[in-house]
C-alpha cells in the first residue's frame, strides 16, 4: 500500500488539483488508459438541474406511537443512466429514487416521517471492491446497502448501522423523528467495507429541516433558495466512472481519491440564470476525500449564516468557506451589485457553477437579519468525562501506510466509548497523522471548544503530551453547532458533546470515505444512567 502523499504524487491528482479550466494542461502522468480529462469539457452548456423534492405514498402508524399516523416514503436504491454533461455519453450512476443525485427531503422539525429504502441496485458491483478489507470480505453478498441520515437525531435501530446492510431485493425501513433544529441533512449509503464505493457510485441525497424560528426570518425562499450537492468525480471518454486502485489486484483500496470533474447537482460545470437580489446556497461536500474551498467570483463577499446543525448566531461576511466531505455550508449572496453580469461559484481553482444575473432590476423582499438565533455556549463545566482519542496511521516495516485507525483500535474491538444519556461529554482528538480527518459523530450535534499544537514526537514516543502553543478557537464559522470537525494534523481538537435522544449503538468515524471503510471508524453506545 502506499502513503497519500505518495498516491497523489504517483497520479498527479496534486497537479490537477491546481489546474485551471480551459488551460491546457498534460494528461495525469499516470492516468489510467481512456480517461477523460474534464478540464477539455465546454463549461456552462447544461442548466444547473433543481433536484427534486421526495413525495410521500400515503401515512402510516408511528413506531413510537401506534394512534399516530406518520408520512411514509418509498426510495429505491437503483441504477441509472445520466448525462454528466452534454457532451458526454451516459454515465452509468446508482442513485435513489428516480434522479441524480436522489430527491430532496423537505420536512419540518417535529414532524416525523418513516422511509422504506429499497434496494433494488443490480447483484454486481461496478466498482474495485476490496476483499481484504474487514466486512467487505469475498464471503459478503458484492452488493448490499444501508442508509444513514447524516446529522440526524435518530434512533438506533433506524441510523443505517454499518453492519445492517441489505441485499437487492430487500429493503429497510427507518423512523426520522425529526425532533431537531432547522438545518440542511443529507441521506447516504452506509455498508461496511463498500461505503466509499456505494457514495462514490451516486446514493446520497439531501434532507432539509425546517422550523417556525426560521420561517419568521424572512431569508430567501422558494426559487431563492438553491441547496447544492458537490462533489468531485474521475471519469473516463466513453463517461463511466473511474475509481482508482492501488494497482494491487488483491487489495485494490486506496488512501483517498480526487477526481478533476466537479459535480454540482448531477452536472458537471452547469448554469444558473439568477435575478439581481438575495439568493440563499445551502452547499454539501458530498465528495469522498476532496476539501472544498468556496468562493464567489474573484473573492467577493458574501454571508454564512449557518452550518451543519443549522443557523449561525449572527450572519458572517466572508470571502472563502471550507467545507470537508460532509460539512454543510448555508450561505447567502446578493447578486444586486451584478445586474447583468456573470458570476462563478469556485472552489481554489476550479470553477463550479456559472450565474448567468438578469439586467433587469427586481425587488427583492427578503432580509437577512442581524442576529439569527440565540447560541449558548455549552460550559466546559457541564462536562462530567473527557475521553482523549487518538487518530493513527499504521505504518508497516517500511513506513508505507496500512491505514487509519481511532484510538489505535480496529472496528471489530469491543465498544470502549459509552457516554450516559443526557450527560456531557468532552472529546479531544489527538491527531498523530500527517493528514486533516473530518471526523463525524453520529445522533449527536456538538460545539468545537478549540484546537491546539503540540509535540507528536513526544506524544508519540513518550506517551506525554506537551503542548505548543495556547489553544485557538473555533473559527467563526465553526462556533455554531456542528456534526462534523476538521481534526488537523498536529494539533489536538476538542469539542463538547450532549448526548441526547436515544440510548443504543452509533458510530463515529473520519468521513474521508476511503479511511472509513479501511478500520477509521468505530462504534460508541449510549447507555442509561
Ligand atoms: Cu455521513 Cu456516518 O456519516
Ligand atoms: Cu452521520
Ligand atoms: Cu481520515
Amino acid at each position: 500500500m502506499i502513503t497519500r502523499r505518495r498516491f497523489l504524487g504517483q497520479t498527479g491528482l496534486l497537479m490537477a488539483g491546481a489546474a485551471v479550466r480551459g488551460q491546457s494542461r498534460p494528461p495525469l502522468a499516470a492516468a489510467p488508459a481512456g480517461s477523460l480529462n474534464a478540464s477539455t469539457l465546454k463549461p456552462w452548456v447544461d442548466p444547473l438541474p433543481i433536484l427534486p423534492t421526495a413525495k410521500s405514498s400515503g401515512m402510516r402508524s408511528s413506531p413510537e406511537n401506534g394512534t399516530v399516523k406518520v408520512p411514509y416514503y418509498r426510495i429505491a436504491m437503483r441504477e441509472m443512466q445520466v448525462k454528466l454533461h452534454r457532451d458526454l455519453p451516459p454515465t452509468t450512476v446508482w442513485t435513489y429514487g428516480d434522479s441524480f443525485p436522489g430527491p430532496i427531503f423537505d420536512t419540518r422539525s417535529g414532524e416525523p416521517l418513516l422511509v422504506e429504502w429499497v434496494n433494488e441496485l443490480p447483484t454486481r458491483h461496478f466498482l474495485p471492491i476490496d476483499h481484504t478489507l474487514h466486512g467487505a470480505e469475498a464471503d459478503k453478498p458484492e452488493v448490499r446497502a444501508v442508509v444513514h441520515l447524516h446529522g440526524g437525531k435518530t434512533p438506533p435501530e433506524s441510523d443505517g448501522y454499518p453492519e445492517s446492510w441489505f441485499v437487492p431485493g430487500k429493503s429497510g425501513t427507518c423512523f426520522y423523528p425529526n425532533r431537531q433544529d432547522a438545518t440542511m441533512l443529507f441521506y447516504h449509503d452506509h455498508t461496511m467495507g463498500i461505503n466509499r464505493l456505494n457514495i462514490y457510485a451516486g446514493l446520497q441525497g439531501l434532507f432539509v429541516i425546517r422550523d417556525d424560528h426560521e420561517d419568521s426570518l424572512n431569508l430567501p425562499k422558494g426559487k431563492y433558495e438553491v441547496p447544492l450537492l458537490i462533489f468531485d468525480r474521475m471519469l473516463r471518454s466513453d463517461g463511466s466512472l473511474e475509481y482508482p486502485t492501488s494497482g494491487d489486484e488483491k487489495s485494490p483500496w486506496v488512501p483517498e481519491v480526487f477526481g478533476d470533474a466537479m459535480v454540482v447537482n448531477g452536472k458537471i460545470a452547469p448554469y444558473l440564470e439568477v435575478e439581481p437580489r438575495k439568493y440563499r446556497f445551502r452547499i454539501m461536500n458530498g465528495a469522498n476525500g476532496r476539501f472544498f474551498r468556496i468562493s464567489f467570483g474573484d473573492l467577493l463577499e458574501f454571508q454564512q449564516i449557518g452550518s451543519d446543525q443549522g443557523l449561525l448566531a449572527a450572519p458572517l461576511a466572508m470571502k472563502r468557506l471550507v467545507l470537508a466531505p460532509a460539512e454543510r455550508g448555508d450561505l447567502i449572496f446578493d447578486f444586486s451589485a451584478h445586474a447583468g453580469q456573470e458570476v462563478l461559484l469556485k472552489s481554489d481553482s476550479f470553477e463550479l457553477l456559472q450565474f448567468r444575473v438578469s439586467a433587469t432590476p427586481v425587488n427583492d423582499a427578503s432580509s437577512v437579519p442581524a442576529t439569527l438565533r440565540p447560541l449558548a455556549r455549552i460550559a466546559e463545566s457541564e462536562a462530567i468525562k473527557t475521553r482523549r482519542l487518538t487518530l493513527d496511521e499504521n505504518m508497516d516495516m517500511v513506513q508505507q501506510s496500512m491505514g487509519m485507525l481511532l484510538n489505535n483500535t480496529p472496528w471489530h474491538m469491543p465498544v470502549t466509548e459509552k457516554p450516559v444519556l443526557n450527560t456531557t461529554e468532552i472529546w479531544e482528538f489527538v491527531n498523530l497523522t500527517e493528514d486533516t480527518h473530518p471526523l463525524h459523530l453520529h445522533l449527536v450535534k456538538f460545539q468545537i471548544l478549540d484546537r491546539r499544537r503540540f509535540d507528536v514526537f513526544d506524544y508519540r514516543s513518550k506517551g506525554t503530551l506537551r503542548y505548543l502553543a495556547p489553544a485557538m478557537p473555533p473559527t467563526p464559522s465553526e462556533a455554531g453547532w456542528k456534526d462534523t470537525v476538521r481534526a488537523d494534523p498536529g494539533l489536538i481538537t476538542r469539542i463538547i458533546v450532549r448526548f441526547e435522544g436515544y440510548t443504543g449503538r452509533y458510530v463515529w468515524h473520519c468521513h474521508l470515505l476511503e479511511h472509513e471503510d479501511n478500520e477509521m471508524m468505530r462504534p460508541f453506545e449510549v447507555v442509561s444512567a
